[in-house]
C-alpha cells in the first residue's frame, strides 16, 4: 500500500496498520470519534480501554496534553522511542473523547520508527493506535502478523519491529512520575534522568479504565435501559427515541453509538447541572458487538 493511499484512507475516517518500533498499531485519526470507534469495534474489546496518540514532534503534541516540567525532561530524552506519557489534557485538545476513555487524561508517545514519523508528518494529525491484533492475542510485530488478524487492512510496511515489545507507559499527571506499565524503555534508564525513584503500581490494576481515579463519571445520576422519558430527566436516545434530547445513534448503529457515547454524556452532564434535572435516562443499548463497550461503560458511569 501507498503512503497516499493509507493518508487518504484516514482522511476519510478509516484505519491502518501502522508499523512502530515496539509493534505495529491499529491506527486512525485522533481527532475523529467514528474512526476510534471503528478501533475498538475491530479489537472486538468489551472494554473501552484508552488509546496511545502517537505524534512526530514534543511541539505538535504539547497541543494535547500538557507536559509537566519532567514530562518534559522524559519526553527530550527518550522520544522518539518506547516510551509513553499519560498527561492531563490540554483545556482544547482537539483529540476526541474516546481516545481518553471519557477521562481527563491523554496517552502520548513519539515512535521511534523512522517510516512512522515521516507518514505521521505527511498526515499532520496524531493517530490513535493500540496494538495491531484482537483482544487476548499476541501483539503483532510484523505486517503478516497484522494480516493474519486483520485480512483487508491496509497495512504500510515496515519490516520487522527492532524493539517487539510494547513502551513503557508512565504517568505523569502531578509532580510525581508512576509506572503503569513496563516496556521498550527500562526503568534504569528512566531513573537516572529522573533522578528519583519511580513510584509503582500494584499489578497492572491502574491500566483497566474502571479502576483508575480519575475516570470520567458524569456527576448527574445515570438511569439505564430507560424505555421512556421521565419528568425532570434527559434523556440520551439509542435508536428511534423521539423524545431523546440526543441521539447515540437514531440508525440504531452501534459503531456510530460508541463514537458519540463520552461527549454525548459530557454534554448532557453539563446540562443537567445548568438546569438542575437530576437525571440522564439511557434508551437500551443491545449487549453485543460494541454494545458490550458501551453497556460495560455505562454501567461503570451508573454506579
Ligand atoms: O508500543 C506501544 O505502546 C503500542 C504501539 C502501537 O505504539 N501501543 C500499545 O497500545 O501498546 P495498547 O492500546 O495496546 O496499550 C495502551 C495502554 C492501555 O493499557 C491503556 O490502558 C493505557 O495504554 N493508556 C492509554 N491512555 C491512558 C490514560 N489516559 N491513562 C492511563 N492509561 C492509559
Ligand atoms: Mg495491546
Amino acid at each position: 500500500m501507498s503512503f497516499q493511499e493509507a493518508l487518504n484512507i484516514l482522511a476519510q475516517g478509516g484505519v491502518i496498520g501502522l508499523p512502530t518500533e515496539t509493534v505495529y498499531g491499529l491506527a486512525g485519526d485522533a481527532t475523529q470519534s467514528m474512526a476510534l470507534a471503528k478501533i475498538y469495534a475491530l479489537k472486538n474489546r468489551p472494554q473501552f480501554n484508552p488509546l496511545i496518540v502517537h505524534g512526530y514532534s514534543i511541539e505538535q503534541l504539547q497541543e494535547y496534553g500538557v507536559l509537566s516540567d519532567m514530562a518534559l525532561k522524559l519526553a527530550k530524552s527518550f522520544w522518539p522511542g518506547p516510551l509513553t506519557l499519560v498527561v492531563p489534557r490540554t483545556k482544547n485538545c482537539p483529540a476526541d473523547l474516546l481516545v481518553s476513555a471519557g477521562m481527563d487524561t491523554i496517552a502520548l508517545r513519539i515512535p521511534g520508527h523512522a517510516l512512522a514519523r515521516e507518514f505521521l508528518k505527511a498526515y499532520g494529525k496524531p493517530l490513535a493506535a493500540p496494538s495491531a491484533n484482537i483482544s487476548n492475542q499476541l501483539s503483532p510485530t510484523s505486517k503478516a502478523m497484522v494480516l493474519s488478524y486483520f485480512p483487508d487492512l491496509c497495512v504500510l510496511e515496515g519490516g520487522a519491529c527492532e524493539v517487539g515489545l510494547e513502551s513503557t507507559i508512565l504517568g505523569c499527571t502531578g509532580d510525581d512520575v508512576t509506572l503503569l506499565r513496563p516496556g521498550g524503555t527500562s526503568q534504569e534508564d528512566l531513573e537516572s534522568v529522573m533522578s528519583r525513584p519511580l513510584l509503582q503500581t500494584k499489578g497492572d490494576t491502574i491500566l483497566a479504565p474502571g479502576m483508575m481515579k480519575k475516570h470520567y463519571a458524569p456527576r448527574t445520576l445515570l438511569r439505564l435501559d430507560a424505555s421512556e422519558k421521565k419528568d425532570n430527566e434527559l434523556l440520551l436516545g439509542f435508536g428511534h427515541a423521539p423524545h431523546a434530547d440526543l441521539n447515540l445513534s437514531e440508525q440504531g448503529d452501534l459503531v456510530e453509538a460508541a463514537s458519540h457515547l463520552f461527549s454525548m454524556l459530557h454534554i448532557l452532564d453539563k446540562k443537567a447541572l445548568e438546569t438542575g434535572v437530576t437525571s440522564i435516562a439511557v434508551s437500551p443499548i443491545p449487549k453485543n458487538h460494541l454494545g458490550l463497550a458501551i453497556n460495560d461503560r455505562l454501567s461503570r458511569a451508573a454506579a
